[in-house]
Order: structure tokens, then sequence, then C-alpha cells
């Protein structure tokens, strides 16, 4: 799609073109200098080499000889040294950028670069019968924005929640409900107590009996009885089969609640059980091809593999010797199903640091055994998230965070924060409005601090900068947004639509001359680049960015000028113009990160 800037870029290449000294090979521009007053330049010293030419003289006869009309999008054009300066023409700027938001409204930003081609985007991913820990928290945030974005550039989406539902580990968590009963309750609470009473059986299992009233039980028989609850659930053993599915519907209905709350959708959740029948193929093609091996003992190895940039991988199995598959062959399986069913473009798992290894290991198995030859498998992984003090969380000294109760958490200390601005007679929030301001801003506060910066970088649980109202932080960029709501509402006198530029007076963009109009201007042609950006590198922290720049240089232009009490009432129609721009460009941005844009706050 051809936004302003990219007019901007292709009528300046296009003019360089049609000098005929420049061959379109070397037109490539670039940003100049913050410091220089220009928009584009290009430097001039190759198309100079190529022609035996010294720059500064080419870049000085190219400014002679282009021309541009007034009406153009490109204003002057200046040598400076070996390099050519482009500056936007300001009044045909306004003009066009608002015009490019007028006609794109929530869809302002979006592209078509991703058009007939096909996204799996794999995250949040918890594990049946346990609570989500951290890591399953940042890959359920992260991975939402990506589909966002994903989805905005065209591209078909769909969203996978890939459960951790099969495995061994679920004969134990059957044997101590038929030990000790199923637990009660739900929410985090009945997991929390899941997991307790598979710790006690495991305790048990190991000899370290903790708790005094278990009675002291043939270890070697708990074990026995924990495996044999893992093959009858394998074999389909109606008992084994009943637990288990009360179990996956437990954690999916607790989950469930923190996913509508943070405005994460799945289209599909296949977890691990889904490829259960689906591993035998691909150790029969593996073995097959020679790249794996059947161990006397009677396990499947893989040995001596690559990865894409030729580096040796660690051996690792695909069946154990009693005949059970793996994480690992189960992936395999699930890259070829998605082949199969979806053939996608590419397919993103965004998963914890620390199964780097484990993606590289399945994503070159399936590429050495031909699978996914036309798609691109990226493995997005995240730092861990460290307490207020940078104290690491840790189930042991008990200040592990989990989802609902961080959620929860948020909330309280966001709504006590909203309740402090209402004291201190800073907003005036219609009472029933509270609640649900509370929630915007808690919840946009845990959902910013995953995304602010480069996902691979830790994070903290900083909570006074995360719910601070000033700063690069959610509540700043909800409350720019509230602003910009609050000056339309007076103007119109009335409340916003959801087309923020809906109702405006007839304005003429050409008005906005100052450097504060003209800077918001750009920040807000510049989204387009933004998004685009952010879905190639998977890295929503460049919406981020420049959520933060944009909301920054529209306090600036509020603070220097003004709207309502402009000098004349055709400048305050322009400016309200930029006004309702800039709302509905910090909202679509928002929205992108999963962020609500409350119109009040
Ligand atoms: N359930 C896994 C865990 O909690 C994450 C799954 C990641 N996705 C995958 N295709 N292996 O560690």
């Amino acid at each position: 799609m051809q936004y302003t800037l990219d007019r901007f870029t292709h009528d300046i290449r296009a003019a360089l073109e049609q000098t005929g000294r420049i061959p379109a090979d070397l037109t490539e521009l670039s940003e100049p200098k913050a410091s220089l007053q220009a928009d584009l330049a290009l430097a001039c010293f190759r198309a100079a080499k190529a022609q035996g030419g010294n720059p500064a003289k080419l870049a000085q006869e190219l400014a002679a000889t282009l021309q541009f009309p007034p009406d153009a999008l490109v204003g002057k054009v200046e040598a400076s040294g070996p390099f050519l300066n482009f500056t936007l023409n300001a009044g045909q700027f306004g003009g066009a950028v608002l015009g490019d938001v007028i006609h794109g409204v929530e869809h302002y930003g979006d592209d078509d670069l991703g058009a007939s081609k096909t996204v799996i985007v794999e995250y949040s991913s918890p594990n049946v019968a346990k609570r989500m820990h951290v890591g399953h928290i940042r890959s359920t945030i992260i991975g939402q924005a990506l589909l966002n974005i994903l989805a905005a550039l065209g591209y078909h989406t769909i969203s996978d929640n890939h459960l951790g539902d099969w495995g061994k580990q679920f004969g134990t968590n059957i044997a101590s409900m038929i030990r000790f009963g199923r637990p009660e309750g739900n929410g985090e609470a009945a997991l929390a107590e899941i997991e307790r009473l598979y710790q006690r059986y495991n305790r048990m299992m190991k000899g370290e009996n903790a708790d005094t009233d278990d009675e002291a039980d043939d270890e070697q028989m708990l074990d026995d009885e924990a495996r044999s609850w893992s093959l009858k659930l394998e074999q389909g053993d109606p008992t084994a089969r009943e637990l288990w599915q009360w179990m996956c519907d437990m954690t999916l209905r607790v989950n469930q609640r923190n996913y509508d709350r943070l405005g994460v959708h799945f289209d599909m959740a296949h977890g691990e059980s889904f490829y259960r029948d689906m591993t035998a193929p691909v150790i029969e093609e593996a073995l097959a091809a020679g790249i794996a091996m059947r161990e006397p003992g009677g396990a499947v190895v893989v040995k001596d593999l690559s990865d894409e940039r030729g580096h040796e991988l660690p051996t690792f199995l695909l069946q154990r010797s009693d005949g059970g598959t793996l994480y690992q062959t189960r992936d395999v399986a699930t890259i070829e199903y998605r082949e199969r069913e979806y053939r996608p473009a590419i397919v993103i798992y965004v998963v914890e640091q620390r199964q780097e290894l484990h993606f590289r290991q399945a994503f070159a198995l399936a590429k050495a055994l031909g699978h996914a030859r036309d798609t691109q498998l990226v493995h997005v992984h995240f730092g861990t998230i460290f307490g207020a003090n940078g104290e690491p969380l840790s189930t042991r000294k008990g200040n592990m965070v989990y989802l609902e109760a961080l959620l929860n958490d948020a909330e309280a200390r966001a709504r006590a924060v909203v309740l402090e601005k209402i004291g201190a007679g800073k907003t005036e929030l219609p009472p029933e409005e509270i609640d649900a301001i509370a929630s915007a801003v808690g919840i946009g506060a845990v959902v910013y601090n995953d995304l602010y910066q480069d996902v691979r970088r830790n994070i903290t649980l900083d909570w006074e900068r995360m719910l601070a109202f000033e700063g690069n932080s959610a509540p700043y960029l909800q409350y720019t947004f509230a602003r910009c709501c609050s000056i339309l509402r007076e103007a119109l006198n009335r409340d916003t639509s959801a087309n923020l530029l809906e109702g405006l007076p007839p304005f003429e963009a050409m008005l906005l001359r100052e450097p504060q109009e003209q800077a918001v201007l750009k920040q807000i042609a510049r989204l387009p680049d933004a998004v685009r950006r952010a879905g190639q590198a998977f890295a929503p922290y460049i919406i981020a960015e420049w959520l933060y720049t944009t909301a920054r240089e529209f306090a600036r232009f509020y603070r220097d000028l003004s709207v309502l009490k402009a000098a004349t009432p055709e400048l305050r129609a322009a400016r309200l113009a930029l006004v309702a721009a800039t709302a509905q460009s910090l909202r679509n941005g928002l929205h992108l990160l999963g962020l609500a844009a409350p119109e009040r706050m």
C-alpha cells in the first residue's frame, strides 16, 4: 500500500531516474541526521564514482536540474556536500497525511504486504494441570501483539494455543488424584491444588515423606502405579481419559478467563495430544532417511544433524526405549501437520528462551526430512520477568507470579492510582467508569511492560514505573489518547464516535505550518512504516516506540499551541483535525499492541 511517505520517496526516486544521471539501483534514499532540516537524502558517492565524477558536483548539478511543481509533496531540493537533501512540502504534506487517516480510519497503518499468505502464530501454550508461569504470561502477551500486527499487514492469521497436554507426567497426575481424590474449586487455586497433589505424590515416590499423614508406601509401588496410569492413558483407558480430560478442561477454563481479560483469542488449541498419533510416521521417516538410528536398547536417536547455519546440534531422542515419544517428536509432527493443512508462509513460535535448542533441533529435523521447504519457521524467544528490585521469581522462594493473581494485582493497583487522581481533583471520572478504567490501565500496564522494548530483554515488575502517568508507560499513552478525545468532545460538543475524524468542521491542512504541528504530522505519517517493520522483524516494540514518540510530540504541540482558542476559526479547525488524526492513529497503535484505549481517564 502507498501512504504519504511512500509517495514522497517514490516521487523523488522517479524524478532522479528521469534526470538520466542516476541509475535506478543507486537512488536509495536515507533519513538524514536529525540535526538537518531535511527529510530524505541521497548520498551521491556511488553514482559519481560510476561516472568518474565528483559527488559534490553531481549533487549540485542534480539540485539545479530537479524541478517539482508547487503542489508536489517534495519541497526544497538542496545540495550539501556530497548529499542531495529533500524536504517535504509542508503545505501539501499535512493534507496528504490527514487524507490518509481520514481514508483509513481504524485501518490507517494497515497494509497488504501479507495478502494471500498464511501465518500461524503459536503462543501462550501453557501446560495442563499447572498454573501459567511467567514464561507463558509473556508468550501470551507477545504472541497476541504479533498476531494483531500480522493481521494488520494483510496476512491470513491463525492463532494456535499449543497446550502441553501430553506426556509421562500425566500418569503421575492421575495416580495422585486416584490416591488423594480430585480437588474441589476452580480458578488458579484449583490448579495450584492439582500441582500440590502431584508434588506430594512425587515426594512420596522419591521417599521424601514430608506429609506426616502419608503412609509409608513402597516407593517402587508408587512409581509403578504412575507408570501404569501413563500407559493406560496412552491406551485410552476410560478412567485415565476421564481424569485427563477433566484436568484439560479445568486448565482451559481457568486460562480462558485470563485470556478474556487480556483480549487474547485463539483460533484453535491443538495441544500436544492432538499430534500423538502423528509421531509414528515421523519416526519411520527419519529412520528411512537414515537421519535417525535405532539403538540396541530400542531408543531412536538423531545424531550429527546441523542447523541452517551449519552448526552441529547435540544428539536427541525421538523415541524412548519403552516406545514412548517425546516433546521433540511431537513438534516435528506438528510442523508436518501444519504444512499439510495450512501451507503457511511463516510459523512463529513464541516460547521462552530456554527452549532455543529444542526448536533448532525440531526445525532442522523437519527441514532435513524435506518438510517446510517454503515455510519460515521462527522461534521468537524472550527474556524473563524479575521482581521490582530485580530479584528472580521462583516457586521455591514463594515469590512466583501467576497470571490470574498478576492481573488482579494490576487492577487493584491501577484502581488505587485512579482513585488518588480523582481525590486530587485531577480527573472527573464518573464513578460507574472507575472499574473499566482501572482494568484498562492495570491490564494495559502489564501488557505494555512486556512490549515496550525488544522482547529478548528481561523485564521487571516495577509497578511504580508501569503505572506512572509520565514516561514510557501504558497509562501515559492511554492518557494522551484520552486527552485528545476530551479536546474533541469539547470542540464538537458531543461524545466522540468510533470514527474519531467524523463530523469535524471543514479544515485547511495547509495552515498547519508550525514546527510542532509538522512534527506531529510526521509522526502520524510514520505509523504505516512502524507497522511494517514491526511485522517484518516480529518486534512489537517498534510500534511501542512509535506510540511513545507520537505522544511526546503531541504533548509538545499541545503545550505550545492553542487548539480550542486558536487565533482564527480556520486555524482552530485545522488543529482539531490534527488532534483527531493523532487520536485515531494512537488508538490504532494501542490496539495493535492489545491495549485498551478508554476515551476518558
Ligand atoms: N507447553 C510448553 C511449555 O510450557 C510450551 C510449548 C511451546 N510450543 C511448542 N510447539 N513446543 O514449556
